[in-house]
């Protein structure tokens, strides 16, 4: 929701463009701060959902960690202020060079996701004369219920060790000297709303801890991963999520060792509701059966609905006439270049400003140059004066 001020803002820039709430990005990371406080829960931000540089300083300076995905990113993370000592790096195809720069950094984990993996960096540690600190990323087979590109956690998945590995691996880390075993880390999968299943993912949590004790194992970090969704139909009714009961689902149901600590990796429920693609109107243009809004911005601005059919609210902010149904569509040369089909919108005109809500995740950041198209800039409601 946007007042007159911030419309006429918006309304002077050149489309299309990502608009963040800062307000909205505080209110969220001081609702995390507090709930993960109440457990002395440790917060990592997955850096892969919107990796800006102003989303990143403000997100840094409430205490939260980063989860990196790539060696790009842990260099993002140390430029705009993440402390080494709280960056994981993850990722099931982690490159030699990117394991070189964790080392040189110092970073506090890796997850690591297979054998092969943890064989080449024991052998890079050793090289470099250094003790890398690792949690295996454990493949804890619990169904996510979300949709089937973003589920990750099941047992046919490239992401993972499975449990028939785990002695094998012991083996491995009690004969290195260059490797040391600090965690246990699981991430089930991306835009969950039923918190049931994060229930489900502590009960295996609790079953794989206790096998690791019988085989003397106690790691002293437990990372649980990311994956709280957002309401992308109703933005305004839960612009936070409810991190609150989130939070409080690990703490009543994750058995915990003496001195355990617990991370997360959150990365669209912290960012997701304060950003949104604003865009103009080119053309309606009539089709057989239905209207198209022709916008400027498309798939190379937010790529979600053409890649998992992924719902976001749309907004005509010019117009508050009688409702129409339009096909949204973007100008890129691809049919799935569709932003939601018979939509509700008060009657459009060409130059019309459109907002596509809940961009603030995977938005920006998934965005490319495809048809040679600019990369689309970003402004913030705290420049606005
Ligand atoms: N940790 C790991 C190991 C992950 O793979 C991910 C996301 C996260 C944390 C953060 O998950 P979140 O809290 O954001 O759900 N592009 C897709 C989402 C891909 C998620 C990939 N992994 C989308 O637009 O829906």
């Amino acid at each position: 929701m946007i007042n007159s001020s911030t419309y006429n803002y918006l309304n002077s820039q050149e489309t299309p463009f990502y608009y963040y709430d800062m307000e909205l990005l505080e209110k969220s990371l001081i609702s995390i701060k507090n709930e993960a406080a109440l457990y002395n829960f440790q917060v990592h931000y997955a850096i892969k959902a919107n990796a800006n540089p102003r989303i990143l300083s403000l997100i840094q300076s409430y205490g939260l960690g980063a989860d990196c995905v790539s060696g790009n990113e842990i260099k993002r993370s140390i430029e705009n202020g993440f402390p080494t000592n709280k960056i994981v790096f993850a990722g099931v195809g982690k490159s030699d060079k990117e394991i070189e720069l964790a080392l040189d950094t110092n970073i506090f984990c890796f997850n690591c996701e297979s054998i092969p993996e943890i064989e080449v960096i024991e052998e890079i540690a050793k090289s470099k004369n250094k003790v890398a600190n690792i949690a295996l990323r454990i493949n804890p087979n619990v169904n996510a219920n979300t949709h089937h590109y973003i589920t990750t956690g099941i047992a046919e998945n490239k992401f993972g060790i499975n449990p028939w590995e785990f002695e094998e691996i012991i083996g491995i880390l009690k004969a290195s000297k260059n490797l040391n075993l600090i965690g246990l880390h699981f991430h089930i999968g991306s835009q969950i709303v039923d918190l049931s299943v994060f229930k489900s993912l502590c009960i295996r949590i609790n079953e794989i801890q206790d096998w690791f004790q019988s085989h003397q194992i106690i790691v002293e970090h437990i990372n649980v991963g990311g994956g709280l969704g957002i309401n992308y139909h109703q933005p305004d009714e839960e612009p936070i999520p409810d991190f609150k009961n989130y939070f409080a689902i690990f703490n009543e149901f994750l058995n915990l060792k003496a001195n355990q600590k617990v991370h997360f990796e959150l990365g669209r429920s912290v960012v997701c509701q304060c950003g949104s693609l604003i865009s103009r109107v080119l053309y309606v243009k009539k089709g057989i059966n239905t209207k198209f809004a022709i916008l400027d911005a498309g798939m190379t601005e937010l790529l979600r609905p053409a890649l998992y059919q992924a719902f976001h609210k749309i907004e005509n902010l010019s117009s508050n006439k009688a409702l129409e149904n339009y096909d949204v569509v973007g100008p890129i040369c691809e049919s799935s270049d569709c932003f939601g089909k018979a939509v509700s919108l008060p009657e459009t005109k060409r130059n019309d400003l459109i907002s596509i809500r809940s961009t603030g995740a995977y938005g920006e950041a998934m965005a490319s140059e495809y048809n040679l198209r600019t990369i689309a800039k970003s402004f913030f409601s705290n420049d606005i004066k």
